[in-house]
């Protein structure tokens, strides 16, 4: 059993992994919180809550106590108007207009496994002995909506997984104006914030600060989970580090706009709260309607950032991820993006496919510019038909070419867009988001279709399913290349129109789930202007995402880096690119770019008929080593050794489950005369083992390689250096 209930004291005790988190329903049906950390064998109330007279905190029962006040309460369900003054999880809106709600807890159940969450992804179980739900029901008298709150813990995780199902279970119409998924109170602040944080072609940066009195968040209304900020938080002790020290995590499973963010209260207690961002919401509920929040998945680490980091990276491989590339290596591929932009004919590809094969990758991708007249990013999006003039003889003949090639073929695409030059938009004017009679801002030059409605999601299915259909393909990139703005629907009535972003990611997982599983031999990729909506959510459909537009292997140190602070490694497409660097015009050695790009699932993006034969041998290498220890990478523990937000080098490394191989890397990006001698300590070997260097031959035991340490090599000179040092146990 993980799920505790102690009648007599009602208190929950959910044991997950190396965790407790314990609840207590107190004084008339308040939802309290009482402890989440490190595992507790029996909760005994050490750290009970205390009550004393506040000035200016108000008491719910005054006649009863005046000590007792929602102000100073840690609670799981907080609400607005009734004494507490902190961000609330939930706001409604009565009939009445009046926005006072009163939450009290009325029953709980308690059962094996984990249920689904209605038109949402979410992590799920294979077996029922997995995990263990607790349900607990809160009903509000004043509105008549039921929350149900959903806990589940997984046995051999630390991972706590809530959401929320509010049901309007009374007679009157309701308006959800705030309907978060998760709030936690913390006894004290003495916490700093960890986010993922960017810009395009910089995507998911680590920020770190100290918590303030006030409210610290990040948030994102653009439509997508965005470039900007990534539905992700963590607060950390403040000693703690890769290695050690107490992390508590806190990610999103969701696509769209977002909030997540941590307020410090006047006692100095930390309240963190996410879900789907209030901004520009509502959802109006009807008697009888219910509304599902998105999951927030709850790490638990007291082994620090790795730690929390490869609990997420085990959950979200195995236990988010679906289909039946979930646990297959990925295919090294060739992207035609970088090579040719929108300027190619079938004899340009196949020629770069032919190059591709020679060298040993394994799937040629077709990037944008392969329908309708798609010569620049200004037209043709909607138009998912072949163009003949640079394909004449269609998809089918040039994938069955590739293939003949002993390549496998992949396709683009980008379905929830629309150019205003297309066939789709002038049939179809009023399918993309707008608000009547307001400007249609472009944005590259194209609109967004109106994923919340039906006919437009079955018909973007269908044209995509039809071109899947045509011809042997078995890899797909869904890309989306700007945010949402004048977001409405012509499909809406008034009081719903603050509904159309989140109606557009139901529909968004509605066409996914179905193509997805509809092509379960497609390996799906997803993309929004490289690692634009790098989320769970995204995850759920498509095992990997295209990690930045960023090629440039500097800049990717730092992003794929961030990256891995939440996401697994399998998830974080990487390829190598031509130099000068087409975003950042930097001349790296080809090296280095291998060895940042292998330290994801590895691609290539530029045109390979142009390496000298030098290069080719090079990238055939590379090609090779890759295959060698591509489950090991994809697959392995991830452990982060130098970090690139801290300086010059940047030193990571993957170790099998078994420790019995692991593969070390080294960056250093500029020189600098007289640089001292450095060494690099590994993590997560066995200390008991001893492991063969396969590059020099050398057996050195795993203690020495943690506690002393591997040096790097003194003659390595020069800017952009790599070094990678891959182990096996020696016999
Ligand atoms: C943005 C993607 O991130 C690129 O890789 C490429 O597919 C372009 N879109 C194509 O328009």
């Amino acid at each position: 059993m993980t799920i505790y209930y102690h009648d007599s004291q009602k208190t929950f005790h959910l044991q997950a992994g190396d965790s407790s988190y314990v609840m207590q329903v107190v004084n008339k049906g308040f939802l309290t919180h009482l402890y989440w950390g490190k595992k507790i064998k029996e909760y005994r109330f050490a750290n009970r809550l205390q009550f004393t007279d506040r000035a200016f905190s108000g008491n719910p029962h005054p006649s009863e106590n005046r000590t007792f006040s929602l102000d100073t309460l840690p609670q799981e369900f907080p609400v607005y108007g009734t004494t507490d003054y902190r961000a609330p999880i939930v706001q409604v809106q009565l009939e009445n207009g009046t926005t006072i709600t009163d939450f009290r807890y009325d029953s709980h159940r308690i059962f094996k496994g984990k249920s689904e969450l209605e038109g949402l992804p979410s992590t799920y179980i294979e077996e029922e002995a997995e995990a263990e739900t607790l349900e607990i029901m809160l009903y509000d008298e004043l509105s008549g909506l039921k929350a149900v709150l959903l806990y589940t813990v997984y046995n051999d995780r630390s991972v706590i997984t809530r959401s929320i199902r509010l049901v309007n279970s009374g007679r009157q119409s309701l308006q959800l104006l705030r309907a978060l998924s998760a709030s936690v109170d913390f006894r004290d602040n003495d916490f700093e914030f960890i986010q993922l944080s960017g810009a395009w072609g910089k995507e998911r940066e680590i920020e770190r600060h100290s918590l303030r009195q006030g409210i610290q968040s990040i948030e994102s209304r653009r439509g997508a989970s965005s470039h900007q900020q990534n539905p992700f938080l963590a607060l950390a002790r403040k000693n703690a580090d890769e290695q050690y020290g107490d992390v508590y995590g806190f990610s999103l499973v969701y696509s769209g706009n977002f909030l997540a963010q941590a307020e410090v209260d006047q006692f100095h207690t930390a309240r963190v709260s996410m879900g789907i961002n209030p901004f520009d919401f509502s959802w109006k509920l009807e008697p009888g309607d219910s509304f599902q929040c998105p999951e927030v998945v709850m790490v638990y680490s007291h082994e620090g950032l790795g730690g929390m980091s490869r609990t997420y990276h085990d959950l979200y491989r195995h236990r988010l991820a679906r289909g039946p590339f979930r646990d297959r290596e990925r295919p090294i591929l060739i992207n035609n993006w970088e090579a040719t932009y929108f300027d190619f004919n079938a004899d340009k590809i196949e020629s770069i496919a032919a190059a591709g094969s020679e060298l040993g990758i394994e799937l040629f991708v077709l990037d944008d510019g392969w329908f309708g007249h798609r010569d620049d990013d200004k037209t043709s999006l909607g138009d998912w038909f072949v163009d003949e003039r640079k394909l004449p003889n269609g998809l089918d003949d040039l994938a069955s070419r590739v293939r003949n090639m002993n390549m496998e073929f992949g396709l683009w695409f980008e379905p929830e867009m629309v150019s205003v030059d297309s066939d789709l938009y002038r049939n179809h004017p009023d399918w993309c988001l707008h608000v009547p009679s307001a400007n249609r801002s472009e944005s590259r030059n194209q609109l967004v279709l109106d994923f919340s409605r039906d006919d437009v999601c079955i018909a973007v299915t269908k044209m995509v399913m039809d071109i899947l259909s045509s011809a042997p393909i078995t890899y797909v990139k869904w890309d989306m290349n700007r945010h949402m703005t004048e977001i409405g629907s012509a499909r809406l009535p008034a009081d719903r129109q603050r509904e159309t972003a989140h109606r557009y990611m139901l529909g968004l997982y509605r066409v996914m789930e179905k193509i997805t599983t509809s092509f379960p031999h497609i390996l799906f990729e997803s993309c929004s202007g490289g690692g634009g909506r790098f989320d769970p959510g995204m995850l759920y459909y498509m095992p990997q995402t295209w990690t930045s537009d960023n090629t440039d292997a500097v800049s990717r140190l730092k992003v794929q880096y961030g990256t891995s602070l939440v996401y697994p490694i399998s998830s974080m497409g990487a390829h190598v690119s031509d130099v000068p660097n087409h975003q950042v015009n930097r001349l790296t050695s080809l090296q280095m770019r291998g060895d940042v790009a292998a330290s994801g699932n590895l691609g290539y993006e530029l045109d390979l008929t142009k390496l000298t034969d030098e290069e080719k041998e090079e990238v055939t290498q590379q090609v090779a080593q890759y295959k060698k220890i591509r489950s090991l990478i994809q697959f392995g523990d991830f452990y982060r050794l130098l970090s690139p937000f801290a300086g010059n080098e940047t030193a990571w490394m993957f170790v099998n489950k078994k420790k019995t191989e692991a593969v070390l890397c080294y960056f250093r990006v500029l020189d600098a005369p007289n640089a001292p001698f450095r060494s690099v300590k590994a993590h997560g070997l066995d200390s008991g083992k001893t492991y063969r260097i396969q590059e020099t031959g050398e057996i050195v035991g795993g203690d020495e390689l943690m506690y002393a340490g591997m040096d790097v090599p003194a003659d390595v000179s020069g800017d952009f250096q790599s070094v990678v040092w891959h182990l096996k146990e020696a016999e």
